[in-house]
């Protein structure tokens, strides 16, 4: 679906003067499913009326047969001053010019209502990848190999369905019966390692299949109809159903030349439990249970509290249990490291957890412990490093709460004494805030319990939720 050379070094010359819209992830990855060819023979993004026939219909005016309002859904700020006639540069997050959008209809400005942008696209350049590159075969590629193998029928195997043993065998079977073959589609939509485990979980099950299955990647998942029109762009015949799908969407199957293969009642879906133990263990390596996950402790609690010791003592006894590397993350080691710059202002405060927090959530990614024990005064700070951390790694707040009297006659450090003589300004609990966490997983007053005492409370945490054996 690209233009050809001569037109996109032109187009790329008169986009100076374009006005250009960013896509996100996803817009990107549809939008490729476009330039591959894998959409054909759509022109561009459906205007209103080609939504209403295909949601009365489910196929276009003309017959086409999507399936589905494939639209540019767009931000206000992009839309507000477009009008028909309009070309517009379609970027991807690296600013990479992948298409040109010729503006046939503006959905019009509705309060708390979605902007949609429709029009005829002009191809100039697929988004680059550096993951699997090999498995991103376009349309045309595998046709030619189906047409190689010499396959009567083919089966396509949409990317949210990770086939079980059963039912690789029952489509080996099927593959065989009609002289044709399988057609594995898997998906990579994040970077996660999740991401890529289902990618070499489908691997596994192209191995399996041998000389019958082609496995190719695509950058999203379509959703159902939609991928009837990609199955058949990539030369299947039929699509792999695990259950009968509704009339509405037969109908574009069948719009589209492919034939539903639901799976027969006599095999089960049996989810995970039925996978081929190599396709189970990749994606098991990916998803590890709890005491092999990366785990981030944070303390906070004010100066003097005793978050430092218990970090020490936890920082040691949990290298003892191993196997986890263990990072402690010291609110002074950090302020001396990490943080030399930064002041105690609240805006300087929170810079230096957010950059503990990065760092802690880094360390939980690659399955390692983290140990923080900053003095973390602010609960929208503390909430942001959760959020951060627990997209990869297990996260436990432990408020030490010693009350600041017993702090403040510590002192260990003589700054409360500073402090309340006015040397030391904006000092937490004295001059400055101590917001009460109230989403601590624990709390320990080291006025009441001994260290050993305390550390013992979080390692029995720590036990419950299955973070150590
Ligand atoms: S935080 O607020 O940004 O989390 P952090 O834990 O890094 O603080 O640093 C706290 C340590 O810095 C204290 O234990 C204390 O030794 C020292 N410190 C120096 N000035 C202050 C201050 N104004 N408030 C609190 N701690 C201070």
């Amino acid at each position: 679906m690209l233009a050809d050379i001569a037109t996109i070094q032109r187009l790329k010359e008169e986009s100076r003067n374009w006005p250009s819209i960013d896509l996100d992830g996803k817009q990107t990855a549809e939008l490729e499913l476009w330039l591959i060819g894998a959409l054909d023979p759509l022109s561009g993004y459906l205007d209103e009326s080609e939504v209403q026939s295909v949601q009365s219909k489910r196929v276009l005016g003309n017959k086409t047969p999507c399936g589905t309002a494939w639209q540019l859904e767009v931000h206000e700020r992009y839309a507000a001053n477009l009008s028909p006639g309009d070309k517009v540069a379609l970027r991807d997050a690296e600013g990479v010019m992948l298409a040109l959008l010729t503006i046939s209809e503006n959905s019009p400005a509705l309060p708390g209502q979605t902007r949609y942008l429709a029009g005829e696209l002009t191809g100039m350049e697929r988004p680059v990848h550096f993951a699997f590159t090999t498995l991103r075969q376009i349309p045309n590629a595998v046709r030619e190999q189906i047409a190689s193998q010499g396959w009567k029928a083919v089966v396509a195997v949409s990317p949210d369905i990770l086939l079980t043993a059963a039912e690789a065998a029952f489509l080996d079977a099927w593959a065989e019966d009609n002289d044709g073959g399988i057609l594995l589609f898997c998906a990579l939509e994040g970077q996660d390692e999740l991401d890529f485990a289902s990618v070499h979980a489908v691997e596994m099950v192209a191995a399996r299949l041998g000389k019958r299955a082609l496995l190719v990647l695509l950058g999203t998942d379509p959703v159902l109809p939609l991928m009837s029109l990609v199955a058949h762009n990539y030369g299947a015949t039929s699509l792999f159903l695990r259950q009968e799908v509704a009339l509405a969407q037969k109908r574009v199957f069948k719009a589209n030349q492919i034939t539903p293969l639901v799976l027969p009642d006599d095999i089960m879906d049996m989810g995970t439990n039925g996978l081929f133990p190599e396709a189970e263990i990749a994606l098991r390596l990916a998803n590890p249970p709890p005491d092999r996950r990366g785990v981030v402790v944070f303390f906070t609690g004010l100066s003097g509290s005793g978050k430092s010791t218990l970090a020490r003592a936890l920082q040691a006894r949990m290298m003892e249990i191993g196997p986890r590397r263990v990072t402690l993350l010291d609110g002074d080691l950090v302020r001396k490291h990490l943080s030399s710059e930064l002041t105690f202002s609240r805006e300087h405060r929170d810079l230096n957890i957010k950059r503990i927090g990065y760092v802690a959530a880094e360390v939980g990614k690659h399955g390692g412990v983290a140990i923080c024990c900053p003095i973390a005064p602010y609960d929208q700070t503390r909430k942001e490093v959760r959020a951060m951390v627990e997209q990869y790694a297990g996260f436990i707040l432990v408020h030490v709460n010693t009350p600041l009297l017993v702090c403040e006659k510590r002192d260990r450090k003589g700054l409360y004494a500073k402090a309340r003589a006015g040397l030391i300004k904006e000092f937490t609990g004295i001059s400055d805030p101590y917001e009460i966490p109230m989403d601590a997983e624990v709390v320990i007053n080291t006025a009441e319990l001994s260290i050993q005492e305390g550390l013992d409370v979080i390692l029995k945490l720590l036990r419950d939720y299955g973070y150590i054996g």
